[in-house]
């Protein structure tokens, strides 16, 4: 298709602003401020180790570890600074929380406060960074509470705790081979590709739809020893293939990306599971509520996809801390829904006579 035929990410947002007369604009701005941080970021990303930004980021001398209990990366740190300092600026931000701030981002005094409030992880899939594999940020707008807006007093932790469906927008860019920039307003999901001669957000993927079923699954399987019984229902049944449960063999991915998984699982369907699980008691689930699983999850259901921690919708979920983490599935809806469904059954015995028991790889 001719570059003329195409709409850029702001022709996009003109266009589905006009379905909100009053609107001001405000949002619009946000996005487009948000898209110049993954611009940027996408820059530093690509640079390499010809950017001297590789390898961990270093505190007086030694390794700094976040808020996750996790090593910071160098591009950790200078992709927070792309999102706070591109869009703190602007006036439409109450503040923000990032995966890589313990405490929320108040907006410096010298700048007025806005209505919205900001949360993301700059850099998902950083621990990968050092061997170029496909990287990404995820982002989230909430409204903020009324008393913050009319008080334009400082963000509290407790500001953020809105369920997921709540999400005003929310949406990721993927730096891979291409850049992509996937998005949903609240009416479906667009994905863009950014034209690196323009510098511009593309449409490309207009009205991203999940299938409804797949025949591809991904989990980290080192895990297996700690999965709960419905997850190693499920992973055994997609093994067995063709002569078990299924009647059908499945393919397994794992990037250990999980910016990149959803993007595969948008582009094609597919399931993704990071579940709860019993390796540290401490931490239900691998990834975070506010940033990872409630902003993927609102893509997912607006692609006609589902995201569910297997007991409950995500986006249902009220959330009680800011970093707080918890088990989650996404994709394809009748993958997602047979997952549930299995935590939901009663534990089937199974035949404890070895003569009789299946052969499994995950079974407990
Ligand atoms: P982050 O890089 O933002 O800390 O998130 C990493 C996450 C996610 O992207 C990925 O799916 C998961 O960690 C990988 O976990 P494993 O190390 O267990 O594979
Ligand atoms: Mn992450
Ligand atoms: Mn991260």
């Amino acid at each position: 298709m001719p570059f003329s035929k195409r709409y850029t990410l702001t022709q996009y947002l003109i266009e589905e602003r006009r379905r909100f007369p009053s609107a001001s604009g405000d949002f619009n701005a946000l996005i487009l401020d948000l898209a110049l941080a993954c611009k940027a970021i996408s820059r530093a990303v690509a640079f390499g180790e010809l950017g001297g930004a590789m390898g961990n980021h270093d505190a007086d001398g030694a390794h700094a570890i976040n808020v996750q209990g996790e090593t910071q990366k160098k591009l950790d740190v200078i992709s927070n600074e792309y999102f706070t300092r591109l869009t703190e600026w602007s006036g439409h931000l109450a503040g923000m929380a990032s995966e890589e701030m313990e405490e929320p981002y108040q907006i410096p005094a010298r700048h007025t406060r806005g209505k919205y409030l900001l949360v993301f992880d700059p850099l998902d899939g950083s621990s990968n960074i050092d061997v170029n594999v496909s990287v990404g940020s995820i982002f989230s707008i909430l409204r903020a509470p009324q008393a913050v807006i009319d008080s334009g007093r400082d963000v509290v932790d407790a500001d953020f705790f809105q369920p997921g469906a709540t999400q005003a927008a929310a949406g990721y860019a993927l730096y891979g081979p291409s850049t992509m920039l996937v998005l949903s307003v609240g009416n479906g999901v667009a994905g863009f590709t950014l034209n690196p001669n323009l510098g511009e957000f593309m449409l490309t993927h207009p009205n991203i739809q999940i299938p409804a079923d797949t025949h591809e699954f991904a989990i980290n399987a080192s895990n297996s020893r700690f999965w709960e019984h419905p997850v190693k229902r499920y992973v055994d049944e997609c093994l067995a293939g063709k002569p078990g449960p299924r009647g059908k063999d499945f393919n397994m991915r794992w990037i250990a990306s999980m910016v990149a998984e959803a993007h595969r699982i948008l582009m094609r369907g597919g399931v993704f599971m990071y579940p709860r699980d019993t390796k540290d008691p401490s931490k239900p689930g691998r990834l975070r509520l506010l940033y990872e699983a409630n902003p993927i999850g609102f893509l997912m259901e607006q692609a006609g996809g589902r995201a569910s921690t297997g007991r409950e919708p995500m986006l249902a979920v009220q959330p009680t801390s800011l970093h707080q983490r918890i088990g989650l599935v996404f994709g394809s809806r009748n993958e997602v829904e047979r997952i549930e469904r299995y935590h939901r059954e009663p534990v089937q015995v199974e035949l404890t006579n070895p003569l009789f028991a299946e052969r499994s790889l995950f079974r407990d």
